[in-house]
C-alpha cells in the first residue's frame, strides 16, 4: 500500500514511524515532514520520503494524490482538518483517515462543543458563550472574576486566557471580543469557571458508530518545571498515569464518550478519526475542558510505542466502520516523552541551530527520538521551530522509562535548548513503585 501522512510535527513523525512498521506499506510519503520522517525505514523495505507540500496546501496535496494515488492518507494537524482536507480527498475517491470538516468542528469551534456538551449531558465546566462584551463581563462577574476566557476558533494553541480575578477577566474579554486579538477566531468567546484538578488526556478512536479508548496519558502544558510559566503546545508526556486504575480509567472515559457518541448520532455527525477530550479530574468526577479532533502532540509519541496492532489496519477499520472488530492491544510498558524546545519557546524562537548527538542516541535501546521542528541543512540537522525533538523511551516501570528518556536527552544539544526536568514526576510521586 502507498501511504501519505500530512503534517510536520512530532506527532506526524510518530505516526510515520508506526505506520512504517506495517508490512503492508510499500511507499510512505510525509507532507511536508521533518528531518526525522525523511528516511524512516519501512518494514517492507525502502524508506519514508518527505514531499515539499505544506499541510494546509489542499490544492497541491490533491494534485499529489492524483499523481501518486495513495491507498491511504492520514491527517495529523487540526488546521488541515478544519480546512476540509478529508472532504476534498473523499470527493475524489481517495481513502483518507480523519474527521470531515463538519465533525472536526468539535475542535475548531469551542462554542459549538460547549453547546454540544450542554445538550448531550457531557460533564463540563460551568460556562457561557458570548459575542457581546457586556454579557460576557456579567457572566465573568457571576463566576467571581476567576475564570477562563477562550476564543471560539483555532488560535494556534494561544487562544485561552486564565483570568485570576475580575480585572484580568475584564482585560481578556476586552482583548478578545473588542480588540479581536485573534481576528475572526475571537469574534465569539467561551467563558468557563476555573476548575481545579488533575488534567489528563483522553484519546479514543472512532469509526462513526463505535469508539475504543486509548490508555491514560498526561501532558505537561506549562513551559517550566513545577507547572510554572506560560502554556505551550506540550513539553512532555507519559502513559499510563497511575492516578486511576485501568477500570477507573475506562469508567471515566465512558462517562464522557458514551454521551458524546450518542450526541453525534442524534445530530448526524459521522465522526471517523480520533477524538481527544481534554479532561480535568476533579473530586466530583471528570470535567471536559475542550475537544480536539486529532491525535495529541506529544501524546501520540507515548501511545504509539505501546500499541501492538498494525496501525494501518486500525485506520482502515475507522474508515470502514469496523473498529469493533479490531480490539486495540497495548504492550504492558510505560512510556515517557521529554520535549526539547528552542530558547524563547512558546514565544518567538531562533532557527537554524545545529543539533548535536543524534547519531549518539540512535543506537540506544528502548529510545526513539521523534523529530518536530527540525530540518536538514548541508548534511546537518538543524532546528526549525519551537518544539524541536520529543525524546521518547519505554520500559517496564515509569521510573525506568523516565531515566532512559533523560539519559538520552542529556546526550543531545543545540544552542538555546530548554526542557523540563520533571516530566512524569507527578505520576512517580503518586505511585513510586510503578
Ligand atoms: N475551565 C478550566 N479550568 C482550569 N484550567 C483550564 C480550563 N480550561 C482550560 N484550562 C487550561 O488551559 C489549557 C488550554 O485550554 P484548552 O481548552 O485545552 O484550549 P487549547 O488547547 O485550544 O489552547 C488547558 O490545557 C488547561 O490547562
Ligand atoms: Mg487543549
Amino acid at each position: 500500500m502507498k501511504l501519505l501522512v500530512i503534517g510536520s510535527g512530532g506527532r506526524e513523525h510518530a505516526l510515520v514511524w508506526k505506520l512504517a512498521q506495517s508490512p503492508r506499506v510499500s511507499r510512505l510519503w510525509c507532507a511536508p515532514g521533518n528531518a526525522g520522517t525523511q528516511g524512516e525505514p519501512l518494514a517492507a523495505g525502502g524508506i519514508a520520503e518527505n514531499v515539499a507540500i505544506g499541510a494546509e496546501d489542499l490544492v497541491s496535496l490533491l494534485a499529489f494524490a492524483r499523481k501518486q494515488c495513495p491507498d491511504l492518507t492520514v491527517v495529523g494537524p487540526d488546521g488541515a482538518l478544519a480546512l476540509g482536507v478529508v472532504d476534498a480527498f473523499q470527493a475524489e475517491g481517495f481513502p483518507i483517515w480523519g474527521p470531515r470538516k463538519a465533525a472536526a468542528r468539535f475542535e475548531f469551534s469551542k462554542a459549538f462543543s460547549q453547546e454540544f456538551m450542554r445538550q448531550h449531558g457531557i460533564p463540563t465546566a460551568r460556562s457561557g458563550t458570548f459575542t457581546d462584551p457586556a454579557s460576557a463581563r456579567l457572566f465573568a462577574q457571576q463566576l467571581g472574576g476567576r475564570c477562563v476566557v477562550k476564543a471560539d476558533g483555532l488560535a494556534l494553541g494561544k487562544g485561552v486566557i486564565m483570568a485570576r480575578d475580575a480585572r484580568e477577566a475584564e482585560s481578556a474579554i476586552q482583548r478578545m471580543l473588542v480588540d479581536r486579538m485573534f481576528g475572526e477566531a475571537s469574534r465569539e468567546v467561551v467563558i468557563q469557571e476555573w476548575i481545579e484538578g488533575t488534567e489528563i488526556s483522553l484519546h479514543a478512536l472512532c469509526d462513526g458508530s463505535h469508539f475504543q479508548i486509548l490508555p491514560s496519558s498526561q501532558d505537561h502544558k506549562r513551559v517550566g518545571d513545577g507547572d510554572l510559566g506560560p502554556n505551550t503546545g506540550g513539553m512532555g508526556t507519559y502513559s499510563p498515569t497511575p492516578f486511576l486504575s485501568s477500570s477507573e480509567w475506562e469508567k471515566m472515559a465512558h462517562e464522557v464518550l458514551e454521551p458524546w457518541l450518542a450526541g453525534c448520532q442524534a445530530e448526524g455527525i459521522d465522526f471517523r478519526g480520533l477524538i481527544y477530550p481534554g479532561v480535568m479530574l476533579t473530586a466530583d468526577g471528570p470535567r471536559v475542558l475542550e475537544f480536539n479532533a486529532r491525535w495529541g502532540d506529544p501524546e501520540t509519541q507515548v501511545y504509539l510505542p505501546r500499541l501492538e496492532n498494525d496501525l494501518v489496519e486500525i485506520f482502515l477499520a475507522c474508515i470502514n466502520g469496523t473498529l469493533d472488530q479490531h480490539p486495540l492491544r497495548w504492550f504492558p510498558l510505560h512510556t515517557v516523552c521529554v520535549v526539547l524546545a528552542s530558547h524563547g519557546y512558546p514565544g518567538a524562537v531562533e532557527r537554524g541551530k545545529v543539533i548535536h548527538g543524534l547519531a549518539d542516541v540512535a543506537p540506544l535501546a528502548q529510545v526513539k527520538v521523534f523529530h518536530a521542528g527540525t530540518t536538514r541543512f548541508n548534511e546537518e540537522v538543524v532546528t526549525s521551530g519551537g518544539r524541536v525533538l520529543g525524546v521518547t523511551a519505554w520500559d517496564t516501570s515509569l521510573g525506568a522509562a523516565r531515566d532512559r528518556a533523560y539519559a538520552a536527552a542529556d546526550r543531545l544539544c543545540f544552542e538555546g535548548m530548554q526542557f523540563r526536568r520533571d516530566i512524569a514526576a507527578r505520576g512517580l510521586a503518586f505511585a513510586p513503585t510503578v
